[in-house]
């Protein structure tokens, strides 16, 4: 929201002001004309268009709605996108909806139809809105005004039967409902916070939350050291790209499960139980990239037993086998060649095989891909991918072929 408070008021009663005349009849309207027209006319001729009949302020704030629902196609489903309020903030840290809704079912297919279930620190509603449709009777808690007023829209917007509370999630009586989802803030003034202790709230109360029932999602990042026992850890990624980790705790979790990486939209899934531990063994004819979330999750050698394969080196996530899998768990490459990491001797290779699209990957060496990519003048005509690696302690490159 744009609008600016006078001396005396609340920027927050302002921004609510201005989304609730967003909200009425002629906001409607002309929420309808700016999210139409938005991509197709210059933003600007729109604006001034617009300032002939209605407010500043109101045409900023739909300006700003309609350029955030255009971006909204590509974490939310288009036809919801298009009928979504969002802030900026709230947007950016809503759950992309192949997760929430990945989520939302997990928790409906375990507490059943109907369950209770709070979402405290519901943002814009991204989860909560999954968590509806899966089912479930869902109160979101939401402490930003202007947030909770965003989602209760949404609520409305997109027809589902959820409450949305502006209060602080950590006062909330949790005894009302069978689990809590929680997805606290992981932004702070400067950005993007990743010390667990400076989410909001902190770290200390999602503790509380983990000790009962309770799906709280956090970075990726998070050490797994700070997963109290019990607590099942679920990685998500998405297309290859790692989302968010999830704890699942009490009677969610499922039974002896710490680790789990989980992959979307196929919903292919791999723990800790599949993981026969550590194999370190030669280069064979394959290797393997895993997907993030399976090794966020620690669960390479998980991987590596699908392709009947090991690791090249025990610190290293690249899986080899001897053999073509099909696995969604990691991408496979046909080893076409192993070289010693020395740049001029790539470079005669690049020349010599006629190399002019070089892809670069690496783990566990110090090479920065676009500096090597330089160094060897790929001026050919074929395509070629080099996994620059560390094997038996010596820096390698592995030219390979995607299968
Ligand atoms: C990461 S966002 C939630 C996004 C949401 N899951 C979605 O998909 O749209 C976290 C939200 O928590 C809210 N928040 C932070 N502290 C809170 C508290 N103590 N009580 C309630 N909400 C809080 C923030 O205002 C922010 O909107």
């Amino acid at each position: 929201m744009s609008a600016s408070p006078r001396p005396g008021e609340r920027l927050t009663d302002v921004q609510t002001a201005t989304f609730d005349a967003l909200r009425s009849a002629a906001g409607a309207a002309l929420l309808a004309q700016a999210t139409a027209a938005h991509g197709r006319e210059d933003e600007f001729a729109l604006g001034t268009r617009l300032r002939r009949d209605h407010e500043p302020d109101l045409v900023a704030a739909a300006l700003t709605q309609a350029r955030l629902r255009a971006r909204a196609a590509d974490k939310f489903d288009p036809a919801d996108a298009e009928r979504m309020f969002f802030t900026v903030d709230g947007y950016e840290q809503a759950t992309r909806v192949a997760v929430a809704r990945h989520r939302a079912s997990r928790l409906a297919a375990t507490l059943g139809a109907g369950a209770a279930v709070a979402d405290l620190c519901c943002g814009i509603g991204g989860d909560l809105v999954e968590l509806a449709r899966a089912g479930l009777t869902v109160t979101g808690v939401e402490a930003d005004e202007l947030t909770a007023a965003v989602a209760a829209a949404n609520v409305a917007a997109l027809e589902v039967d959820a409450r949305v509370v502006h209060g602080d999630a950590t006062t909330v009586d949790r005894a009302a409902y069978a689990a809590v989802v929680c997805d606290p803030a992981r932004r702070g003034g400067r950005g993007r916070v990743f010390d667990p202790d400076a989410y909001r709230p902190p770290w200390s109360f999602v503790l509380s939350l983990l000790a009962e029932t309770a799906c709280v999602k956090v970075a990726p990042g998070l050490p797994h050291e700070r997963i109290p026992a019990g607590v099942e850890a679920e990685w998500v990624s998405e297309r290859g790209e790692v989302k968010e980790a999830a704890l699942w705790s009490g009677g969610l979790a499922r039974d002896g499960v710490e680790r789990r990486a989980t992959l979307l939209p196929s919903g292919a899934t791999l723990t800790d139980r599949d993981d026969p531990g550590p194999s370190v063994r030669p280069l064979g004819g394959y290797l393997y990239e895993p997907d993030g979330a399976v090794i966020r999750a620690g669960l390479v050698t998980a991987a590596a037993a699908l392709v009947g394969g090991g690791l090249l080196d025990p610190s290293i996530a690249y899986v080899t086998a001897d053999a073509a899998v099909g696995t969604p768990f990691a991408r496979g490459y046909r080893v076409v060649d192993t070289l010693p990491y020395d740049v001029k001797a790539l470079r005669r290779y690049v020349r010599a095989q006629d190399i002019g699209v070089l892809t670069v990957k690496k783990r566990g060496v110090g090479v920065e891909p676009e500096r090597l990519r330089a160094a060897v003048r790929p001026r050919g005509e074929r395509a070629a991918t080099f996994v620059v690696t560390r094997i038996a302690g010596a820096a390698t490159v592995i030219v390979a072929d995607p299968l």
